[in-house]
């Protein structure tokens, strides 16, 4: 059976299309049971939309107060009954009302090696800083940016003529797998966080 997991996403959504390969691989022992976007176009619904996936725009332009979105957001992840909410892309902040109201434990993949290069363009930000190697995070979301206590990094070499176009596909080929690498171990009860250390049990 597996968990059921609610997927947040904002735009291109390949990580979705990542999760559901790996579902249908036998990788993940779950199944998406809604896919929730904040953008009317985001290629994501409409990934979920082929595979029969229910699959929802909720517009926060719609709602007077940014808690308003949110607790739909929250009704729509409880009466899919997930385990998982993994944001994918997900452009916006979630507040500290939906982290505190969410029934169930919040992921995030981030296209840098967290701490170093929170927020918008990681991949940017360590091509300009100068890193040799650069790499994505699979963490928990808590309330703050990108600050969440660490799943699992992956590491792609930095080369001298890399552009940002470059470099990012270099590392979105390793956040295809460590999302679902993460998810799995979730999903088999083998993550255990210990304050800020997530050790995985069996290792
Ligand atoms: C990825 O680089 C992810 O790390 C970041 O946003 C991007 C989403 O890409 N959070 P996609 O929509 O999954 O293709």
């Amino acid at each position: 059976m597996g968990i059921r997991m609610a997927v947040l996403a904002s735009g291109r959504g390949s990580n979705l299309l990542a999760i559901m390969d790996s579902i249908a691989a036998g990788k993940i022992d779950g199944e998406i049971a809604v896919v929730l976007s904040d953008k009317a176009e985001a290629k994501a619904l409409e990934h979920a939309k082929n595979a029969g996936i229910p699959a929802y725009h909720v517009n926060p332009k719609a709602y007077e107060q940014k808690a308003d979105y949110e607790a739909e957001l929250l009704k729509l992840i409880k009466e899919a009954d997930c385990q998982l909410i993994c944001l994918a892309g997900y452009m916006r902040i979630l507040s500290p009302y939906f982290i505190g109201n969410a029934p169930c434990p919040v992921m995030n993949i981030h296209p840098a090696l967290l701490p170093s290069f929170p927020g918008l363009h990681g991949q940017r930000q360590a091509l300009e800083y100068g890193v040799k190697v650069a790499g994505c995070t699979v963490h928990f979301v808590d309330e703050g940016m990108d600050s969440g206590a660490i799943i699992l990094q992956k590491t792609v070499p930095v080369m001298d003529d890399d552009t940002e176009d470059t470099l990012s596909a270099r590392i979105l080929v390793q956040e295809h797998q460590a999302y679902s690498e993460a998810i799995q171990l979730f999903a088999q009860g083998r993550l255990e966080v210990c304050g800020r250390m997530v050790k995985v049990k069996g290792e």
